[in-house]
């Protein structure tokens, strides 16, 4: 009996942790979401990525760059004095994906 319930908490487990990572997956949507935020890396101003890049205009090409995640968190800091984005986080990913979509 013992083991049937370690075993049902180890579930349990599992599918919160599953839940948790499925809002936590990077996705083009978020990317697309960010790329709107005024407020992207703790960012006070009014400009977002789209201010100087509508709907991606003159990144077509930004993913082929393997310094793109520098080039975002360059932006990001210059532009809008954001702080720069983490390389594992979920938010570069996602700006990642949304840039490789533009192509
Ligand atoms: C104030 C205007 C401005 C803002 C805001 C801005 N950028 Fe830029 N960005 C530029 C300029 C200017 C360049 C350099 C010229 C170019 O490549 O278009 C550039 C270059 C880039 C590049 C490299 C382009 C390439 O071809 O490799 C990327 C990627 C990029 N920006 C993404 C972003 C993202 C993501 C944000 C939001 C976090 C952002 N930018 C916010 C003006 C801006």
């Amino acid at each position: 009996m013992k083991s049937l319930k370690a075993a049902m908490l180890a579930a349990a487990m599992v599918a919160m942790v599953a839940s948790a990572h499925a809002a936590q997956t990077p996705s083009v949507e978020l990317g697309k979401k960010l790329f709107n935020d005024p407020k992207l890396g703790g960012a006070t101003g009014a400009k977002t990525c789209a201010s100087c890049h509508p709907n991606g205009t003159g990144l077509e090409f930004s993913s082929e760059s393997p310094k793109l995640a520098q080039n975002i968190n360059t932006c990001l800091t210059r532009a809008m004095n954001g702080a720069p984005l983490p390389d594992n986080s979920v938010e570069i990913k996602s700006l990642i994906l949304y840039h490789q979509s533009f192509k």
